[in-house]
């Protein structure tokens, strides 16, 4: 079975019919593919029409004012799709006498444009064979050869680009490329595909081996939490300090540790002094310098935390009551037995 003839014979019968397939004008191509990024087709049609209506071509809109350009594309969200777009025809029109680049190299180049959409219009308006990805392709063929190389990684942007690339029919790229996305939005939907009617079902491999509701797969990336660690050193006269022990749930419990001020940001001497966590913990009269003068930032999966030592000297304090040569003897993070041995070195 060669993959494209099955696909083309299924869009022939399946195709949906859309304003911009009535045309090779770039220009048309272009505002259809910008507008349908992040937007589906149904939401996006009539913002297309009302916009080659007001700009019917490149020269239109580049003489537009930037507002009215914001105004047509008010609802559609992500607008510096719109400011991109607005930037790029003020180039077309003026630098390029109004002429659409037409190869993907050159039409990559302008801005607002990546591989996907370069792919998309060389290949539609000027039938080079490059092959778009977008979601719908990752769909179909994460399913139907059964890959698990999760898609929003580069290991699989480049294998899932090489495929399709290795796929498409050379002689028709533009169609291939139209098929492959309505293939994927119509029959080889996210939820409740139609299996049952699919061409390819014969053949394919998330079907046989029941991977449909897992495939593509996405890995999760995990969002690093940024924290602003403030440690508080006590030194009395009679070398005592306050360690203390870890509550609680986390990756530090059990473990011992100075007094803790977190804070939103890195914090200066005077900013710290007067946080009501300070004045909490010291009413009495201090003196207080930095250790470290730039923050230490301590990396953990899903945390940086970004660390100030104070050193504060104090009198007397009953809560001190851990003894400076003595500390050894408790378990702390390696970020605190790090600054330890720096601070105990130095002494
Ligand atoms: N989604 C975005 N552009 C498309 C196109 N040209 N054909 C089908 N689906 C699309």
């Amino acid at each position: 079975m060669i993959f494209y003839n099955t696909l083309i014979y299924w869009y022939l019968q399946n195709n949906r019919e859309l304003p911009w397939r009535k045309t090779k004008n770039p220009y048309f191509i272009w505002l259809s593919e910008i507008m349908l990024q992040q937007t589906r087709v149904a939401q996006g049609l009539a913002y297309y029409l009302k916009f080659i209506e007001t700009f019917p071509t490149v020269f239109h809109l580049a003489n537009a004012d930037e507002s009215t350009v914001l105004k047509m594309w008010q609802g559609l969200g992500y607008y510096s799709r719109a400011r991109n777009l607005h930037y790029s025809a003020k180039l077309i029109a003026n630098e390029l006498n109004g002429e659409f680049p037409s190869t993907y190299k050159e039409i990559i180049k302008l801005k607002g444009i990546g591989d996907y959409t370069a792919s998309a219009i060389s290949s539609i308006c000027f039938n080079e064979a490059t092959a778009v990805v977008d979601g719908n392709v990752y769909r179909v063929l994460s399913r139907y050869y059964g890959i698990k190389t999760p898609i929003n990684t580069s290991a699989g942007i480049k294998e899932f680009k090489t495929l399709a690339q290795s796929l498409i029919d050379k002689t028709q790229p533009g169609t291939f490329n139209q098929a492959i996305m309505d293939f994927g939005a119509i029959q080889c939907k996210p939820q409740n595909p139609l299996c049952d009617t699919c061409p390819f079902s014969s053949s394919c491999v998330a079907l046989e081996k029941q991977l449909i509701k897992e495939l593509p797969i996405k890995e999760r990336k995990i969002k690093v939490r940024k924290r602003y660690f403030n440690f508080l050193v006590i030194k009395t006269k009679n070398y005592k300090t306050i360690l203390s022990e870890r509550k609680g749930k986390g990756i530090w419990q059990g473990l011992y540790q100075f007094p803790l001020i977190e804070s939103e940001k890195v914090i200066n001497k005077n900013e710290l002094v007067t946080s009501e966590k300070f004045i909490d913990l010291f009413p009495i009269e201090t003196t207080i310098s930095l250790f470290n003068q730039k923050e230490i930032v301590h990396k953990l999966s899903h945390q940086h935390l970004y660390t100030q030592f104070w050193i504060v000297e104090i009198e007397n304090l009953s809560k001190a009551t851990v003894k400076w040569n003595e500390i050894e003897k408790y378990p702390v993070p390696i970020l605190i037995a790090n600054f330890l041995e720096t601070y105990q070195s130095k002494k």
